[in-house]
């Protein structure tokens, strides 16, 4: 279970992350980040742990046609994904499968290292904060997000409860381990360990609008690593699932039977 745990997800899990998840859930928080990021016409912007693109392309569009934006994922079926979606609009954006812990850039060659929702999954945070800390110029800044205490984000902790009542823990875990850097005084440490001053920790709580509960669930857990533990569960188990979260999800279930549900992250920012 290592590589789910880290968020591998094969192709066709991809392009579902790439059309369920970033609309609903990390494109709005990678959106916050960038805004929260303050880019600049003209900079150079490294996106580590970029996925199929959802920050990489918004920081594009921020730093126009004279900035530079490169997307880092050790993913190739995430790379994929994001190259076949063709050109961004603003800075032209290069794609590497490659690991956090061996950036491809020289050193002191970028203005801003963005990392949406990805710090948590490193086995080795250490490591990959020196690497944005040598790529970075003096006075450049890194900024990362991680999604606050479970509790905070009733979405999630429902599917991972109700994962784990009817199914069993380890598929849970799938979506569990986004959970594994809640803490604004560990994520403070770790950008002061890393050498990066005037740290900054804020919580940014958005109220997303999703499909319906039992629309989205299903389509949900195919884009994560939970689908495996999802899909070979019985259909009674399954059809549990979507019963319990049905009911857990029910105060925030509109007229129109959409849902209006708090997500809240931590954004966090250093310089170097
Ligand atoms: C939850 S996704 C976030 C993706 C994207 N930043 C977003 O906001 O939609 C976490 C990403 O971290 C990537 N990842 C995990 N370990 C990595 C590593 N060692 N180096 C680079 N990327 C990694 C995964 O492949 C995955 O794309």
């Amino acid at each position: 279970m290592a590589t789910s745990r880290q968020w591998q997800l094969a192709h066709e899990a991809a392009e579902r992350y790439e059309h369920i998840l970033v609309p609903a859930i990390l494109g709005p928080f990678a959106q916050a980040l960038v805004k929260w990021s303050d880019l600049q016409s003209g900079e150079v912007v490294v996106d580590i742990g970029c996925g199929t693109g959802a920050a990489a392309r918004f920081a594009a569009e921020r730093v126009g046609p004279a900035g530079r934006v490169i997307g880092i994922d050790v993913n190739g079926g995430m790379i994929e994904v994001a190259k076949s979606r063709g050109p961004a609009q603003g800075a032209p954006i290069d794609w590497y499968e490659k690991s956090a812990y061996d950036l491809p850039l020289a050193d002191q060659s970028a203005d801003i290292a963005l990392c949406a929702q990805t710090l948590q999954f490193l086995d080795n945070r250490p490591q990959a904060l020196a690497e944005m800390y040598r790529v970075l110029k003096p006075g450049g800044r890194v900024t990362l997000s991680s999604w606050t205490d479970i509790q905070e984000s009733p979405y999630f902790s429902s599917l991972v409860a109700a994962i784990s009542q009817h199914i069993n823990h380890d598929t849970a875990a799938g979506l569990g381990t986004a959970f594994n850097l809640s803490s604004p005084g560990e994520i403070r440490s770790l950008l002061n360990q890393a050498g990066f001053r005037a740290v900054e920790v804020t919580v940014a709580q958005l109220e997303l609008e999703l499909p319906p509960a039992e629309e989205l669930v299903p389509r949900h857990i195919s884009a994560t690593p939970m689908a495996v533990g999802f899909n070979t569960a019985s259909e009674a188990d399954r059809q549990a699932v979507l019963n319990d979260l049905t009911t857990r999800l029910a105060p925030f279930k509109m007229p129109d039977r959409s849902l209006r549900v708090p997500f809240t992250s931590y954004l966090a920012r250093g310089y170097k």
